[in-house]
C-alpha cells in the first residue's frame, strides 16, 4: 500500500481527482468503482470543476457503485442514487445508462444482488475502485466479521454504521436497517484501489489499517493483499501536526 500524506480534506481531494483525471484521459474506456459518503464528495467536485474548465469527458467511462441502501427508492433523497446525481452525474458528461448502483428496491434481493456482480463481471471488471473506510474499518458495507470471499450481499448495518449515517436522515429510525453491497472479494478484484482518509474520527481505524494483521474482524485490512493500492490520507487522520 502506498500511502500519499495530504494536509486536509480539500488536498486529499485534489490528489484524488488528479489520479482518476489522469486515468480517464489515459485510457480509451475506463469502468470506475464509486463510492458514497462526506469522504468523496470533494473529490466529486474538483473533477465536476475539471470538467468544466478543462473538458475531461465522462462520454467513454462506466461506473459501478459500491452500495444502495434496502427500501429506498431511487427517487429517495437518502438514496445512493440521488447522491450520486446530486453530487456528480447531473454534472458531468456521463450517459446514465453507462452508471450503475444496485438497486433497493428490488423484489428478489439476492437476485439483484448476483445480477449486479455478474455485470461487474461483464463490463471486464473495474479499472479504479474509489474506496472511503468506516470508523470500523468498514469498505462498502462490508461491515466487520464479512467473509474475504464475499461477492456482493445483502447486510444487515451495524448500529454503529447506522448511527454515523444517520446525519443524513431526519433521524436514527430513518435509516435502514440492510443494504446490499459489494463483497470483499468483488472490490479486491479491482485492477486498482483508490482509498480516501480524512479527519480526526478516522484515524483509529488508519491506525489499525497500518498496524493490524489482516483479519476480517477489519474489513479494509484485505487491502493488505491487493498488489495495487494508493491511500490519500489527511494529517489529521494520520496523526501528523
Ligand atoms: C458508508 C458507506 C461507505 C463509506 C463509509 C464512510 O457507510 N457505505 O462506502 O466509505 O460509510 O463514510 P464517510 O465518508 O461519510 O465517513
Amino acid at each position: 500500500m502506498k500511502i500519499i500524506e495530504v494536509s486536509d480534506y480539500k488536498q486529499m481531494s485534489v490528489k484524488a481527482s488528479q489520479h482518476v483525471i489522469a486515468k480517464i484521459r489515459n485510457s480509451d474506456c475506463l469502468t470506475l468503482g464509486l463510492a458514497t459518503g462526506g469522504t468523496p464528495k470533494g473529490l466529486y467536485g474538483e473533477l465536476i470543476e475539471d470538467h468544466h474548465v478543462n473538458g475531461t469527458s465522462y462520454k467513454c467511462v462506466n461506473t459501478f457503485n459500491l452500495d444502495e441502501y434496502i427500501g429506498l427508492s431511487k427517487e429517495d433523497p437518502n438514496s445512493y442514487y440521488q447522491y450520486m446525481c446530486s453530487n456528480l452525474f447531473s454534472h458531468i458528461d456521463i450517459p446514465l445508462s453507462q452508471t450503475h448502483i444496485p438497486s433497493g428496491m428490488a423484489d428478489d434481493a439476492a437476485e439483484e444482488c448476483r445480477r449486479y456482480e455478474n455485470m461487474i463481471e461483464d463490463a471486464g471488471g473495474i479499472d479504479l475502485q474509489i474506496l472511503g473506510i468506516g470508523e470500523n474499518g468498514h469498505i462498502g458495507f462490508n461491515e466487520p466479521g464479512t467473509s474475504f470471499q464475499s461477492a456482493t450481499h445483502i447486510v444487515d448495518l451495524t448500529e454503529s454504521t447506522r448511527e454515523a449515517n444517520a446525519r443524513y436522515f431526519e433521524s436514527l429510525d430513518e435509516v435502514p436497517r440492510q443494504a446490499i453491497t459489494m463483497g470483499i472479494s468483488s472490490i479486491m478484484k479491482s485492477r486498482e484501489i483508490l482509498l480516501l482518509v480524512s479527519g480526526e474520527s478516522k484515524r483509529e481505524a488508519m491506525q489499525k489499517l497500518m498496524e493490524n494483521d489482516v483479519t476480517e474482524n477489519f474489513p479494509a485490512s484485505i487491502l493488505k493483499k491487493h498488489p495495487k493500492v494508493t491511500i490519500i490520507a489527511d494529517s489529521a487522520a494520520l496523526d501528523l501536526k
